[in-house]
């Protein structure tokens, strides 16, 4: 286990908007940063970070919480994992108290997996570099390719023996066991034989936005054309070939300060374009697009820029991508090279200015692209041109800001020489087609809509618990320390014996107040998380100590600090402009804070007292023949009744004034 000490330094020293920065896109927002929510699809940022509290919180999911469960929600991490991926980053030696066999065995599943690939990854590289073999065949490739010792290293790049279970028995020998090299594909288990599935082959890394290794790609040295050209691993728990993207973790600052994305199709047009010095490169790794992937890009700049190889069928398919990567909502240029040639060959053949002008020169945005694409063909043939301005408005129709789709629509009638209006009209009926399939889709979905609603209204009085207690936890958070004019309205009852309300003023420290209200009605939070944070409260208040938040984003107990992250950030939503798209109520006009205490206390007396005589009702004793003690139980329950209904009445006027 790592010890208090290590996770002490680790909080210390982490910096909240530095870690999320490595993952998300941040922007400055007055005194927070705001970016794109890494949780959900999203085109306005709805992600917040807060650097002077450490805190983060995703309004478009809900999650939030400090550095540690960043790392937890998004990287998929345990406890333990995130704390020591920090320690890594800022180089914290970590103290532990010894693990036990059993502690070891429990290591999850995917942390052994992580581990594994790990291994492999440092072993292949080794291999590359230092084995006898590794050296004559597989570096001397790569060398052969124009790969600098400096590439390899930064894409740890290596080479498996051509042996059948060299790989597999050393990992075993290291106590890597069976299960997890199998589950990660890198040993392939065939009745009793086993064998490396790598074997022979150069191998390509595949890293996780952080530097996980995920998987490998392995391409054949073999000129055979039966000999599939490159092996990847297989689909596992830790690798989805869908959601990752080759290179991203080597580009992604790059990505984020050209704000630009170059995307290509392999491994080695990755490699090779970051050597001749344009780093913000990734690939897809040889399929079609998918929108997870564009989402991963979208995390570090809206615009992307798709290279294309010059071959037409390649060409052809990926057009496609374009399409989704609008529908994202982002920016998408395409830079095509000639037949025959790739980024890879291209970047080779010319020097890194020159590859850098070619890029700057030939970028066009995707309606010039496609138009000249097709329009070779199609110059004299109105059929075709038909379909080719139909394909075009077809694509400016997935974008989903209306602005910009006039704006392309007005290029796209300069282009093909055809007037706005008609493309106007063409648009709205693609537009009217799309909501209807859209609008369909969502009657299907109505039965369970409605479901969720009665739930809701059944729960609605939980929900007024919840909201008033959560209140009260946010304001001793937020001012428990601060010192305010309390008002009270006593009832008097004067000689002649008419009632009236007085006005009494008094001076309490707010975390006091709301103590005393409480304790006096022995009220109990209802919500677990919330009444082990109130407890936490007082106690600190009982030491004398200061509440401060940071005392609860960084609690040992990970629920209690997610609750607090979140309810801080709650408040702190309001500091962003652009809220209203995303229909975030604007706060009331704030109350003093006095009224706020008051307002909160009595209400939830109120609800309380509601609750408490409901279940007095419902206590009323039966009459039983031999019950000597019926008449006295029942007239006791009834006093208590109508005590609280008094009290109840009391503070319904206090309620009255406080809030008038
Ligand atoms: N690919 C694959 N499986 C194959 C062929 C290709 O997964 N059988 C993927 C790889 O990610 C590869 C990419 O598609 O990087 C592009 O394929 P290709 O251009 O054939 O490979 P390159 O990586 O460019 O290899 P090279 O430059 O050595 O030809
Ligand atoms: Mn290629």
């Amino acid at each position: 286990m790592i010890t208090k000490n290590t996770i002490d330094k680790v909080f210390e020293t982490a910096r909240v908007e530095e870690v999320i920065g490595d993952f998300v896109y941040l922007k400055k927002a007055g005194s927070n940063f705001k970016g794109l929510s890494p949780f959900a699809d999203e085109k306005t940022p709805s992600f917040m970070v807060s650097p002077v509290k450490q805190i983060w919180k995703d309004f478009s999911s809900g999650k939030g919480g400090n550095v540690v469960t960043f790392l937890m929600e998004h990287e998929h991490y345990s406890y333990p994992e995130a704390l020591r991926y920090l320690a890594k980053k800022y180089n914290i030696e970590i103290e532990e108290t010894e693990q036990t066999d059993e502690q070891k065995i429990q290591a999850s599943e995917r942390e052994s997996m992580y581990l594994v690939s790990e291994f492999a990854k440092n072993y292949f590289h080794d291999t590359l570099l230092n084995n006898q073999k590794g050296i004559a065949i597989g570096l001397s490739y790569f060398k052969e390719r124009g790969f600098t010792t400096e590439t390899i290293e930064k894409f740890e790049l290596g080479y498996a023996l051509d042996e059948w279970t060299v790989f597999t028995d050393t990992a075993l020998e290291k106590k890597y066991s069976l299960e997890f090299l199998e589950k990660t594909g890198l040993t392939i288990v065939n009745d009793n034989r086993k064998f490396d599935r790598f074997k022979g082959r150069i191998l390509f890394p595949i890293h996780s936005m952080s530097g996980r290794v995920l998987g490998f790609g392995g391409r054949t040295l073999l000129k055979d054309k039966k000999v599939a050209k490159y092996l990847n691993s297989p689909e596992s728990e830790i690798y989805h070939k869908s959601k990752v993207l080759y290179g991203i973790y080597q580009a992604k600052q790059s990505i984020a300060q050209n704000d630009n994305c170059y995307l290509v199709e392999g491994y080695t047009d990755v490699i090779s374009l970051h050597q001749s010095g344009i780093v913000n490169v990734v690939a897809s790794s040889g399929t079609a697009l998918t929108s997870d992937q564009i989402r991963l890009i979208n995390r570090l700049t809206p615009n992307i820029t798709v290279l294309f190889d010059g071959d037409a069928a390649g060409v052809r398919a990926s057009l496609r991508g374009i399409d989704l990567i609008l529908e994202q909502g982002m920016n998408v240029k395409v830079v095509a090279f000639l037949d025959g040639e790739d980024p890879d060959s291209f970047a080779r053949k010319t020097s890194p200015d020159q590859l850098k002008d070619y890029l700057e020169k030939n970028s066009k945005d995707f309606i010039q692209f496609k138009a000249s694409l097709l329009l070779e063909d199609s110059q004299n043939d109105p059929i075709k041109r038909a379909s080719l301005i139909r394909d075009i408005v077809f694509s400016i129709s997935k974008i989903p800001n209306n602005i910009q789709r006039e704006i392309y629509i007005q290029e796209c009638s300069r282009i093909m020489d055809i007037s706005e209006k008609v493309l106007f009209d063409e648009l709205a009926q693609i537009i009217k087609k799309e909501q209807k399939i859209a609008s369909d889709k969502i009657r299907q979905m109505q039965p369970r809509i409605t479901g969720v609603k009665k739930e809701t209204q059944q729960a609605s009085k939980i929900d007024k618990l919840y909201i008033l207690e959560k209140k009260i936890i946010e304001i001793l958070l937020l001012y428990g320390n601060e010192e305010v004019n309390f008002i009270d309205y006593v009832s008097v009852i004067d000689d002649e014996g008419n009632r009236s309300i007085k006005k009494e003023e008094y001076k309490n420290k707010v975390s006091n107040e709301i103590y005393t209200h409480l304790h006096d009605d022995e009220i109990e939070f209802t919500n677990e998380i919330f009444k082990n944070i109130y407890y936490e409260i007082i106690y600190q208040l009982n030491q004398n100590n200061e509440i401060t938040s940071e005392t609860f984003t960084q609690h040992l107990d990970l629920e209690m600090g997610k609750a607090v992250s979140n309810l801080i950030m709650d408040e702190e939503k309001y500091v962003l402009s652009d809220w209203e798209r995303k229909e975030i109520y604007v706060k009331q006009k704030s109350k003093p804070l006095q009224k706020l205490v008051s307002d909160v206390i009595y209400r939830l007396r109120k609800i309380l007292i509601d609750e408490k005589i409901d279940s007095l009702k419902n206590e009323i004793p039966q009459f039983k023949e031999e019950d000597e003690d019926f008449e006295t139980k029942s007239i006791e329950n009834l006093t208590l009744v109508q005590d609280y209904n008094n009290l109840k009445k009391l503070i319904s006027e206090k309620l009255n004034i406080v809030v008038g």
